[in-house]
């Protein structure tokens, strides 16, 4: 038997099912075949192919500017690295808020040529008929509440969402409608820890937060964050578990130094 044939790759369907037995979900973003290898290695359910890949890789100050090819392509370098983890890829923006056709044009995209498991898309009740249209053709849809960044514009600021009740009656009444139309899963960024318990309580389907506190079904950050790449982004919500910014300019430093000395190559590093 090989190896591969050994390693039970993660559903949909698991994902649910460690809602009801209450094991946590981990899901961490990759843009890239080596991140993506060292991720799916270090055990997460689920890899993200976030359109934070604009600001991360591309250096935008918006997830609004990358396009659907790019994030196909991102989407086809993580497939190549993972061997289990469920791998997840964002739409981008304007590429199924206009009508449901384009939506699942996209959707089938993204799944035929990225390769990916299946795909996340932001927003509630504005985009039901493209969830509905996407999901009928077969394709697992991954929902997005709170802070949607690709409304950022519309927002104005990276601020915690639903504060007041109005906001989080409509979030909560989105959640419900995500489900209902066949929704596998939800992330929830940026709200009220005490509103992702009662959406996580009041839905079947697992909830994922970012900057929504513990009581979600399972948590998901960016990659670059959570390894301290992105040198100066520390919103309250994050865990930073290494300071590879200071780490690879440190050994990027030294390099500079050793070839400017002479110290490298030395003998044993030479033909
Ligand atoms: O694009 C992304 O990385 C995301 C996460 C923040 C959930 O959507």
């Amino acid at each position: 038997m090989s190896v591969h044939s050994e390693i039970k790759k993660i559903t949909t369907e698991t994902l649910r099912n460690m809602k009801f037995s209450k094991e946590r979900i981990t899901m961490l973003t990759a843009y890239d075949f080596t991140t993506a290898k060292m991720v799916d290695a270090g055990g997460v359910d689920a890899i993200l192919v976030g359109d934070s890949a604009a600001n991360v890789m591309a250096g935008h100050e918006t997830t609004l500017p990358i396009t659907l090819d790019q994030m196909i392509y991102h989407t086809q370098c993580v497939v190549r690295g993972v061997e289990r983890a469920l791998v997840v890829a964002d739409l981008p923006f304007g590429t199924y808020q206009s009508n449901p056709e384009k939506a699942l044009e996209s959707a089938v995209r993204m799944m035929k040529e990225g390769g990916a498991h299946a795909i996340k898309i932001e927003g509630g009740e504005e985009i039901a008929d493209s969830i509905k249209k996407i999901v009928n053709a077969g394709i697992p849809v991954m929902g997005h509440l709170g802070l949607t960044p690709q409304s950022i514009y519309q927002f104005g600021s990276y601020k915690v969402r639903a504060k007041e009740d109005a906001e989080a009656e409509k979030l909560i009444a989105d959640a419900k409608l995500l489900e209902e139309l066949g929704c596998f899963s939800l992330v929830l960024e940026k709200i009220p820890a005490i509103l992702a318990k009662k959406v996580t309580e009041s839905i079947s389907i697992p909830t994922i937060g970012i900057g929504a506190g513990a009581d979600c079904d399972g948590q998901v950050l960016v990659y670059h964050d959570m390894v301290g790449m992105n040198k100066g982004f520390k919103p309250k919500f994050l865990r930073q578990y290494l300071d590879l910014y200071t780490e690879i300019t440190g050994a990027v430093a030294q390099y500079v130094a050793d070839v400017k000395t002479a110290d490298f190559p030395n003998e044993k590093e030479s033909y």
